[in-house]
């Protein structure tokens, strides 16, 4: 940092302030409960992106077409494994799409060997690949009933697709018309609320118990509904579900910084090249499994939370899963010259394009 004083002359004099002292953080290696990994070339371009920070990632189901059976489950973890860079350590925690043709019969034993984590509720229309999803929940009752007996969790995209519903209310009405109820009937269901981006959302998911969890991204602490459309739309901030007001922003980022263990990371990295990014009806999705880390560093620094960073990225996910806490850490630096994330990654399909913060970012992570 430089300051300028003013000599009567005129002149200026520069006089150099020393830098911020440098900031070393190390945390338990993350996981990411919430992840698009793709298939085939995308998914040897984007795989590294999330390797090299995290250690497991819950993988969403939502491929052409679906990931609906177990047998489909383990064909799709052999082309992940398969994909893994040489040298990197990572484990894939499978999830099966949910259908209203879902035996819950195939999902019990998928989950009785421990190749699938939980399952994944689309209601139909609501994002990319959700057609197959779920229209009559009432169609799905044997599958949740079995769920809630095993203790498989279920993940919901949780936002109502009925037209009639603004699109920055889906989320809250999704809450009282359709998890709620469901919660008062299978209470035993163990639920996450993936990539909430309200208010509603964070307050629901602070009440719910054991039984209740929910993620919150990356970008979704970074950005509200004015980065996408004032000024300019913004393609690239365009996710779902939508971001929303500002208040809805301010009150993830008390939820993440919380320590609270019902909040986890779940980045929804979600990767699409720029052609269909960039496009007259532009595909949802903010890639983010690049620069994640440092990004939450930044924002956990500037809620004076970054002693929380670990209980969101690295403990109160695998409480929730059940799952042992990673053994090794991450270790990230705080230096003078901001990060150089790349502004896209090269995939066999084209460019996809690393979600911008839009300020810089000093957090690095250490090799
Ligand atoms: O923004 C999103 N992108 N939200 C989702 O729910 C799906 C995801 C995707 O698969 O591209
Ligand atoms: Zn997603």
């Amino acid at each position: 940092m430089a300051l300028q004083a003013r000599q009567p002359s005129g002149n200026e004099v520069r006089i150099a302030l020393p830098a911020d002292p440098m900031k070393t953080l190390s945390i338990r290696r993350p996981d990411d409960w919430h992840l698009h990994l793709r298939d085939g070339a995308m998914l040897r371009a984007v795989l590294p992106e999330t390797t090299r920070h995290f250690a497991r990632a819950i993988i969403m189901p939502n491929l052409v077409p679906p990931v609906v059976t177990a047998a489909d489950a383990v064909a799709y973890r052999d082309r992940i494994l398969a994909a893994i860079p040489d040298g990197a350590t990572f484990e894939p925690l499978m999830t099966l799409y949910l259908t209203e043709g879902t035996d819950p019969a195939d999902v019990a034993a998928a989950a009785a060997c421990g190749l699938v984590k939980a399952v994944k509720l689309y209601p139909a229309g609501a994002t990319t690949n959700s057609s197959s999803g779920v229209r009559d929940l009432t169609r799905v009752m044997p599958v949740l009933e079995k769920m809630a007996e095993i203790g498989l969790p279920l993940c919901t995209h949780g936002e109502v697709t009925t037209p009639e519903v603004d699109i920055f209310d889906r989320e809250a009405v999704f809450i009282d018309t359709v998890l709620d109820p469901l919660r008062r009937r299978l209470p035993e269901l163990r639920v996450v609320m993936e990539h909430i981006t309200t208010e509603e959302g964070a307050a629901y998911a602070a009440e719910g118990g054991e039984t209740l969890g929910a993620t919150i991204t990356t970008h979704h602490l970074i950005i509200n509904r004015n980065h996408i459309l004032a000024g300019g739309i913004r393609p690239h901030y365009y996710c779902l579900p939508v971001a929303k007001r500002e208040k809805h922003r301010l009150a993830l980022r008390r939820a993440a910084t919380s320590g609270n263990p019902r909040y986890f990371l779940g980045t929804d990295s979600a990767p699409h090249v720029d052609a269909l990014k960039e496009h007259a009806c532009g595909c949802a999705g903010c890639f983010t499994a690049t620069n994640t880390m440092p990004l939450l560093a930044h924002v956990f620094e500037e809620d004076g939370a970054l002693d929380q960073l670990e209980a969101f990225a690295s403990l109160n996910g695998p409480a929730f899963y059940r799952l042992p806490v990673n053994k090794d850490v991450l270790r990230l630096e705080k230096r003078p010259e901001p990060n150089a994330f790349p502004e896209k990654i090269a995939s066999g399909a084209g460019p996809v394009t690393v979600f911008d913060p839009g300020f810089p970012v000093h957090w690095h992570v250490l090799p």
